[in-house]
């Protein structure tokens, strides 16, 4: 059976870490075999993007495959194409589909009419893949040697009991995606946003729910400097999500005293990363002090989205045998 992308929920937590591993082992043996060769990537894109398309794009030619561009303008969905027709044909002649959309259900539709796999590269909802890319730097410079750990890894590292602060909009695509990863995987998760601008109701009951098991905290809080006390990573996004552009004045507005600054990341533990997806505002939501300073771990970051696609797309193809 064919499995779709759309969430970071749809990959268990042993599959997340399996998918993280591999994306290591292929980030650290540099050379691979072709083994996307014939394989097509369609790539939707409704939004603009740097670091999705490169690294979809450099990901499938490095594995010996094709990827094809097209906006949605131009194929024109929901209105010129239905969505089944957009999925059918595409899964006549491809093997896996990306698509970066305005709505999510756009993406869930495509996924319930294609027979080939679906990843999300981006939804009002969530940004799974770059959650994985983060998941993987966080794993390279925290990840903490434990003789048990809760899944099966090489050198037995995990990221349980880490504490990762989202400081901005809660109700976010990065956001969302973070706070399920992080219960998912045992990182406690504190995110501090302006009233009005909490996750959603649905996405935060289900990351409490995920962290049960894991024993890891969700938070919703409104006061940043109660959220990055000893904080080992410090997210944030930017204030004005692609489609939110109408809103650009009042959003400003509303979250003038979320920037992550110098005097916010002293809260947080003296060795903490700062992370952010990009594309970021300096003076807005980060300080360029911060974001261009030592702690600042954001290229590490954006060239895993590379390594983390490539495993993703191994993965979800599953060619994942003899990779090197
Ligand atoms: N939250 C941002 C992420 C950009 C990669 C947006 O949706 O525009």
């Amino acid at each position: 059976m064919k499995k779709d992308f759309l969430s970071i929920t749809d990959l268990s937590p042993k599959e997340i870490w399996e998918v993280i591993t591999l994306a290591k082992k292929m980030k650290k043996n540099g050379q691979f075999k072709p083994v996307l060769e014939n394989k097509t990537l369609v790539m939707i894109f409704e939004k603009p993007s740097l670091r999705t398309r490169l690294s979809f794009e450099t990901g499938m030619k490095q594995l010996g495959g094709n990827a094809v561009y097209l906006t949605g303008k131009e194929i024109g969905i929901g209105s010129r194409e239905s969505f089944k027709d957009i999925a059918k044909v595409i899964s006549s002649m491809a093997d896996t589909v990306m698509a970066r959309t305005f709505q999510h259900e756009t993406i869930s539709e495509l996924a319930k009419y294609a027979e080939v796999p679906v990843i999300n590269g981006l939804s009002d909802l969530e940004h799974p893949c770059q959650i994985l890319a983060d998941l993987l730097t966080i794993y390279e410079i925290k990840g903490k040697i434990f003789n048990t750990s809760p899944y099966p890894s090489p050198d037995r590292r995990g990221l349980k009991g880490l504490k990762l602060a989202f400081i901005g909009d809660g109700e976010n695509n990065v956001c969302h995606s973070l706070a399920l990863a992080c219960a998912m995987l045992g990182i406690d998760f504190v995110a501090a946003s302006p009233n009005g601008y909490f996750m959603k109701p649905t996405i935060f009951v289900k990351a409490k729910q995920l962290a049960w098991g894991p024993g890891a905290r969700i938070l919703q809080l409104t006061n940043p400097y109660e959220a990055v006390k000893d904080a080992d990573i410090v997210y944030t996004d930017t204030w004005i999500s692609m489609g939110d552009e109408k809103e650009a004045k009042k959003r400003v507005i509303a979250f003038k005293d979320y920037q992550v600054t110098t005097d916010l990341m002293k809260l947080a533990k003296n060795d903490a990363i700062f992370m952010h997806d990009m594309p970021a505002h300096r003076g807005k939501e980060v300080a360029a002090e911060v974001i261009d300073g030592l702690q600042s771990v954001i290229y590490q970051q954006a060239e895993n989205r590379l390594h983390a696609q490539k495993a993703l797309l191994v993965y979800l193809m599953a060619v994942e045998d003899d990779i090197h």
